[in-house]
């Protein structure tokens, strides 16, 4: 669940001439309109948007017809305990406890209930426990870095977690993504399902970071990042950060491969 990245021969690019393809596509107003609300598919400073995004319509399926292969779930398969992350092993993780929460919106604000939210993310250290994360950072073996929950009767979802921490990955030279959860939203069956990445405030590689400037309105990409809120903070255990996810309207949660 990394980063992919399409390999090539040439010298990579720099940081430096990262940041100045994504300096140049703000200038040429690449964030004006609604389509910079969204992740754009062919952001060419993330360099392997251009071999993989889309580039024809996409099909339609019948939905009756893909729920025979497609996952489903049901919601007595999910016990209240995957929604910590810090208690799946027999010791405790290393690494800052944190409780994210917030509530799955509609476009008018209201509660959406009994949802399905999953996540996914790297350790403290910034490491995946993933066959193709080989970087060397420590392995916590206290911690996997996955877990769900079901939203309750008033939208909100709860995780106990470790914050990540950054990790490389192999877009140019030097290339750091900064400190994310990643995100998914079933729906009701697979066809519906939201993907998108939850970002810590205050984070100094937003700048530098071309899956995080795909979006290119900065007011759309700062719906992505939680910020800090002390009531949600518990003494003596863990901080505590809050993140709302708005799935229509004037201020929907970017998402991941449904963009302009
Ligand atoms: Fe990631």
């Amino acid at each position: 669940m990394t980063d992919t990245v399409a390999s090539s021969d040439a010298a990579p690019p720099t940081q430096a001439e990262i940041t100045a393809e994504i300096s140049a596509l703000a200038r040429e107003g690449a964030g004006s309109g609604a389509a910079g609300q969204q992740p754009r598919l062919d952001y060419p400073p993330y360099r392997s948007s251009l071999l993989r995004h889309p580039t024809q319509g996409f099909h339609s399926v019948n939905p009756e017809g893909i729920d025979l292969w497609a996952p489903v779930f049901g919601d007595r398969d999910v016990d209240p305990l995957e929604a910590d992350l810090t208690v799946q092993h027999r010791g405790e993780p290393i690494g800052e406890r944190a409780v994210v929460t917030g509530r799955l919106l509609d476009g008018d604000g209201r509660p959406v209930r009994h949802q399905l939210v999953e996540i996914w993310q790297a350790n403290a250290s910034g490491r995946y426990l993933h066959q193709r994360d080989q970087h060397p950072a420590a392995i916590d073996p206290n911690f996997t870095g996955v877990g769900r929950c079901l939203t309750d009767a008033d939208g909100w979802y709860s995780f106990t977690t470790i914050k990540p921490g950054p990790y490389p990955w192999r877009n140019h030279r030097n290339a750091w993504r900064p400190a994310h959860i990643h995100f998914s939203i079933f729906g009701r069956e697979l066809t519906q399902r939201l993907v998108t990445q939850m970002y810590f405030p205050g984070d100094p590689l937003f700048e530098l970071d071309p899956i995080y400037q795909a979006i290119t309105d900065p007011v759309a990409r700062e719906r992505l990042v939680a910020r800090y809120d002390h009531d949600v903070t518990q003494p003596e255990w863990a901080t505590g950060y809050r993140w709302d996810i708005v799935l229509a309207g004037g201020h929907r949660t970017p998402t991941e491969g449904d963009g302009a």
